[in-house]
């Protein structure tokens, strides 16, 4: 080799993929558990839980987001479950990543019980930012859906992480037609008043239930109008990048600014182009989609002695094969033909 043909800068591995996209937000899924039991999620009877020697340790979680920044260039890190919180050892984790990576995100996306109890402990650790899923301040329709009554234990959650200092904090509303979409609105309002996030999301067909259908999907456009007749809504200019919501500013009649909502219209208007994410499920697989078929276990690797590098790149390879949109590089959610893969949102981690 002459010396113009060394390179002086090691060249970095890169979780691209065979549609141009490069993953740079790693998902990590810590247990499959979780103490509500959401109807577009779980079944009621709840499901098969992994074993704890199944899971990912507290070392091992560390481990792969350590190779995922050192090595693979990811930028933001994601803890969630099933409930991440069910996790003990939740705080570890977010320490033991954080004193490696001082730089990167650590946020998670949680159900918010018991989130008050914890928040000093997390945010102490490293924690940077939190999504709270609530779907309705409806007390009855909170329960039918989450078939928990639970509202209060999830509003204290909210309110200590905003105590807490933590900004923005994001609130997801999984929108279910005839169950709380017609507390869309108050929801909304319920959420500007509090200075939290709010983002709707479209039900995607991961429910355990399998009673996802079309006819019932409650679409963006629909949650815009019905945000239209209480206050006016403005397309934020900032660039999305590769953020699944859509920010609008939200403003009262007399032109008063209230704050954002976003609306994450994953069924409807696709983001799939965009995607930069990589998913670790709670037993240590990666999903290079959030609807794939396929899984590369990267636990062997783990637990064989494997060194970073033959981990890194069994995951880049994993992540080249990314299908080009909803799990499949033909069809999309939105053809006839489309089956909903196995695993669902519980056990993904969302
Ligand atoms: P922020 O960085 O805080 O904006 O987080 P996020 O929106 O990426 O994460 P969160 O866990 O709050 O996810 C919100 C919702 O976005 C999920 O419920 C999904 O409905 C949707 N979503 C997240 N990732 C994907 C994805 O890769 N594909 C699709 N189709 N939807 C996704
Ligand atoms: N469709 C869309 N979003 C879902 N979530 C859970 N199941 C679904 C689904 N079927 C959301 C939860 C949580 C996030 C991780 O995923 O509300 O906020
Ligand atoms: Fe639990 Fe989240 Fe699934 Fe609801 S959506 S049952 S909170 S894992």
């Amino acid at each position: 080799m002459t010396a113009s043909t060394v390179p002086t800068v090691p060249t970095m591995l890169r979780l691209t993929d065979r549609w141009g996209r490069t993953a740079d937000d790693l998902r990590i899924s810590l247990i499959d558990k979780c103490n509500l039991r959401c109807t577009y999620c779980m079944p009621a009877e709840g499901l098969p839980w992994l074993k704890k020697d199944e899971l990912l340790t507290a070392d091992e979680a560390v481990r792969l987001a350590d190779i995922g920044v050192r090595v693979l260039g990811v930028k933001d890190i994601r803890f969630t479950g099933g409930e991440p919180l069910v996790r003990k050892d939740l705080a570890d984790i977010i320490r033991g990543v954080r004193t490696l990576h001082p730089e990167v995100s650590i946020s998670i996306t949680t159900n918010g019980i018991g989130l008050d109890k914890r928040i000093d402990e997390l945010v102490e650790a490293g924690l940077t930012r939190v999504n709270v899923s609530l779907d309705t301040v409806d007390r009855e329709a909170f329960t039918a859906l989450t078939r928990r009554d639970r509202l209060p234990q999830v509003m204290a959650g909210l309110k200590a992480a905003k105590d807490a200092g933590l900004e923005p904090v994001k609130v997801n509303a999984v929108m279910m037609r005839g169950v709380n979409d017609h507390g869309a609105v108050d929801l909304a309002q319920w959420c500007l008043d509090h200075g939290y996030q709010l983002r709707f999301i479209e039900q995607m067909p991961l429910d355990a239930d399998r009673s996802w259908a079309r006819e019932n999907l409650v679409s963006g456009a629909e949650i815009r109008s019905a945000l239209s007749e209480r206050f006016v809504l403005r397309e934020d200019p900032a660039p999305r990048g590769s953020a699944p919501a859509q920010l609008w500013e939200v403003c009262g009649r007399d032109g008063a600014r209230l704050g954002t909502v976003g609306i994450i219209a994953s069924v409807t208007e696709s983001f799939c182009a965009a995607c930069s994410r990589t998913r670790i499920t709670a037993d240590g697989k990666i999903r290079s989609c959030l609807f794939s078929n396929e899984e590369t276990d990267l636990m062997g690797l783990l637990r064989g002695n494997a060194s970073d590098e033959d981990v890194a790149l069994e995951w880049s390879r994993a992540m080249w094969g990314k299908p080009r949109a909803y799990g499949s590089d033909e069809i999309t959610l939105n053809d006839e033909g489309y089956v909903q893969p196995e695993r669902t949102m519980s056990a993904i981690g969302g």
